[in-house]
Parts: structure tokens; sequence; C-alpha cells
């Protein structure tokens, strides 16, 4: 490829990964597209609009440091919802509006109007051989326990949040958790990973129940603190703490 070759890339923009093989083997498909499109794309990468990474900022930001002209996305979605390419486009403008220098052209491709090439994903799956499931070795428990934890801890995981770093924070609390058994410190908490909470310019964004107090711009030593003050202590961080108004607003 000459210098003066158009570089296009693209990205196969998935909905969220919750494990790591999930994110392998979206990194594999966007190898394998890559491989088949030839010379027509330079780069060919995978995001996740919430719930893995990269998120659909970081790969942008990547292609752009690699002087991509122009930049496709892919979204990977089946049935596709009108919302999701509404939120792309938003996405796409706030990182536009936030990034710095020259920025690639950004497309956003258009989804198949029929479904043939479905049918020959479907047709190539039930060309296999199928693994049977088997019936239980046991009869499964029946009913659900109810967990006796009062507090409940939500870090959002969705884009923006992920990209100011909420994959560390969710990281970090869940080895504060096991380390200081906080299941069963005091009146005990769950934690879980959620898609957009909301609050997206304040991320990374953590929620915490029953009280409901939103924190913002959490990083690990924010997470210390929720814990020491908060779920420990029963006191909310003040200055990490965002009560609900009518208008909008901004980290502090
Ligand atoms: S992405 Fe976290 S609040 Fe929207």
């Amino acid at each position: 490829m000459n210098t003066t070759t158009p570089r296009h890339a693209a990205i196969l923009l998935a909905k969220a990964s919750i494990t790591g093989a999930s994110e392998r083997e979206m990194a594999q498909l966007a190898q394998r597209t890559q491989a088949a499109l030839g010379e027509r794309f330079s780069t060919v990468v995978h995001a996740f609009n919430e719930q893995g990474s990269p998120s659909l900022r970081e790969a942008l930001d990547l292609l752009t440091a690699q002087k991509a002209d122009d930049i496709t996305i892919v979204p990977l979605l089946l049935p596709m919802e009108p919302g999701f390419r509404t939120w792309i486009t938003g996405a796409v403008q706030r990182w536009r509006r936030g990034a710095q220098g020259a920025l690639p052209a950004v497309h956003l491709s258009t989804p198949p109007e029929d479904s043939l090439a479905i049918d020959a994903l479907v047709q190539g799956l039930l060309q296999q051989t199928p693994a049977t499931v088997d019936a239980p070795a046991a009869a499964l428990p029946a009913g659900s326990a109810i967990p006796p934890q009062l507090r409940r801890v939500l870090v959002c995981q969705g884009g923006p949040c992920n990209h100011a770093g909420a994959a560390q924070v969710w990281g970090h609390l869940r080895n504060e958790q096991k380390r200081l058994d906080l299941r069963n410190a005091g009146a005990g908490m769950m934690s879980a990973r959620t898609s957009c909470l909301g609050p997206c310019n304040l991320g990374p964004v953590v929620q915490v129940f029953p009280e409901g107090t939103w924190y913002g711009g959490v990083d690990a030593a924010g997470v210390d603190r929720i814990i020491a003050a908060h779920l420990l202590g029963g006191e909310i961080v003040a200055d990490l703490a965002y009560a609900p108004q009518p208008g909008k607003q901004t980290l502090r």
C-alpha cells in the first residue's frame, strides 16, 4: 500500500461482553474480517458499547492515532434496535467534541435490508453436528435463595464510563470485596456491573443501595473511601456524591 492510498478502517461494534473469552472472540472476528477484506481496509478492530473493552471511544482514539482517513462503524446487533444507531451517533458526536487534532470521517454502516446474510449463518450452524444437552445426572434444586446482604453496589460499564476507567474500578471493587469479605461484613454487600446508568458525563459512575447514592468520577482510591465510609460505616462520601438535581451536572 503506498502512502497516498486512503487508510480505511472499520470497527465491529458489539453490544456487550461479560467475559474475557467473548472479548477474545470479538478480537478474532475482527482479525478474520480484516484478512477477508485484504488491502481494502488497513485496520479492522472490535469494540463494545457497554460492558467490555475496548469501548467505542477507545477504538476511535486508536484508529485516529493510527492515522485512519475514515472509519466505518459496523453495528453487530440482531435484531437491530433503532435506539442503538441513535446511541452510536451520539457517542461519535461526543467523541468528536472531546477529541483533539484532525479527526477522520466516521461512517455508520446500514444493516442489510434482507436477512440473506443471516440465512447463510443459520444454515452453516444447522449443518454442524450440534452438541446434545443431556438431562442432569441429579435433580436440579428447585427454587432460589434470597441473599441476606442489604447493600448493593452497581458499577456502570457503559461505553463512556468504561472509557473513563470503570473496568479498573470494577476490578478493584471486586478484589477488595473478596479481601475484606464485604459480603459478610456489616450489613453485607453484593456488587454488579450494569449497562449505562444515565449520568454518563460523571463517569465512572457507581451507585450504592439501599440509599441509591450516586458517586461520580470514582477511581480506585474512591472505591476505598466508599467501602470504608459508606459500606462499612454507613456514611455517604459527600465529595464524591452527586445529589439528583433538575439541571445537568459536571464532575467537580
Ligand atoms: S455510561 Fe455510565 S452512566 Fe452512562
